[in-house]
């Protein structure tokens, strides 16, 4: 019996798998790739080949080699030029709606000064395990592997690091045991200082989104938060408007505290996609810094949310 007969007696589904296979004297080896599927299915995957091919008279043992093509692994950095403009919210966000869409997503809290994805993603106070020198993820109840510097140090331990330490804490959290993730959400700090330019060296982004309020000041920084990730070659996947229009908790009523629509003008301005406004919300705050990020429930609160992961996914499939 010959490769392609040893094959012919498997089942399409696990015949798709199969990457080598050969028969001598009375013994099948077979090389299947497992690429994608979790221990207890590859469990499945063998013992349903032993059993068919272990019935064949030819064959009087049957051995499996396993082997995954490594996850193609793409970095998405969400950073803005000011602080405080909700980089971190959208980012918890985000993952949430990915993860809830199918994907397999993780988060990077770069922000090594002032983590904020431990509270955001609900796994405060948890400490990463270690094996084989590098850091495994610690899960959020929501279904996302996150790292954080604010999982390795004391909360409220104020953290002064220097540049070229600030660079190796963050990949750390980079280089981690990231199983299956095939997209990591980078939650940048603030501005463009060394985590950025190591960001932009060691652990090249795919792509970044940007975040800005629609306040002239803020988008001039926005401008140029984006003209150093440009100048590194990193595509600008688009601008997001956070802190739009104001949603009077009482009547619903929307008004504009710092403008509106200045992201999408810049964004035009600069030829990059616009990918969304989020109103400023009072119950985007609560939930958010509640450990429990709107993105989680299906209301008109998560659908810019929605909307904007939607369009990430599209330009990660493109
Ligand atoms: N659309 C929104 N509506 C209401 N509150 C918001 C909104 N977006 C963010 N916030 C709140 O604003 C604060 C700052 O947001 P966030 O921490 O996400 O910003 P950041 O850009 O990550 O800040 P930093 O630069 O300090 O890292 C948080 O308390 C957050 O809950
Ligand atoms: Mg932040």
């Amino acid at each position: 019996m010959d490769q392609d007969a040893l094959i012919s007696r498997l089942p399409a589904s696990i015949a798709s798998r199969v990457r080598s296979a050969k028969l001598a004297d009375g013994v099948a080896t077979l090389v299947l790739d497992v690429s994608g599927l979790d221990a207890s299915k590859r469990g499945e995957l063998e013992e349903a080949v032993r059993d068919i091919l272990g019935q064949l008279d030819e064959i009087a043992e049957v051995r499996v080699a396993m082997t995954a093509e490594k996850v193609q692994r793409r970095i998405v950095a969400i950073g803005s030029g000011k602080g405080g403009v909700g980089k971190s919210t959208l980012t918890a966000n985000l993952a949430v709606a990915l993860h809830r869409m199918g994907r397999k997503v993780g988060v990077v809290d770069a922000d090594i000064y002032g983590p904020s994805q431990p509270t955001l993603l609900d796994n405060q106070g948890e400490r990463p395990q270690a094996e084989e020198q590098k850091l495994i993820p610690v899960q959020s109840p929501h279904g996302i592997p996150v790292l954080s510097m604010g999982h390795l140090v004391e909360p409220g331990k104020a953290i002064a690091w220097r540049g070229p330490m600030a660079g190796n804490a963050l990949g750390q959290l980079i280089d981690a045991h990231w199983g299956e993730v095939d997209t990591l959400l980078v939650d940048l700090p603030p501005g463009t200082g060394d985590v950025q330019l190591s960001m932009l060296q060691k652990h090249k982004p795919a792509g970044a989104v940007i975040v800005s309020t629609p306040q002239d000041l803020a988008l001039i920084d926005a401008q140029r938060a984006a003209q150093l990730f440009d100048a590194a070659g990193v595509p600008l996947i688009g601008l997001v408007e956070n802190m739009a229009g104001y949603v009077c908790p009482n009547c619903g009523e929307i008004s504009d505290p710092f403008g509106q629509g200045g992201v999408e003008a810049a964004a035009k301005a600069m030829d990059v996609p616009f990918m969304g406004r989020i109103p400023l919300n009072m119950a985007i705050r609560e939930a958010s810094d509640g450990g429990t990020p709107p993105a989680t429930r299906d209301d008109d609160t998560s659908a810019p949310f929605r909307q904007i992961a939607e369009q990430l996914a599209a330009w990660l499939d493109a």
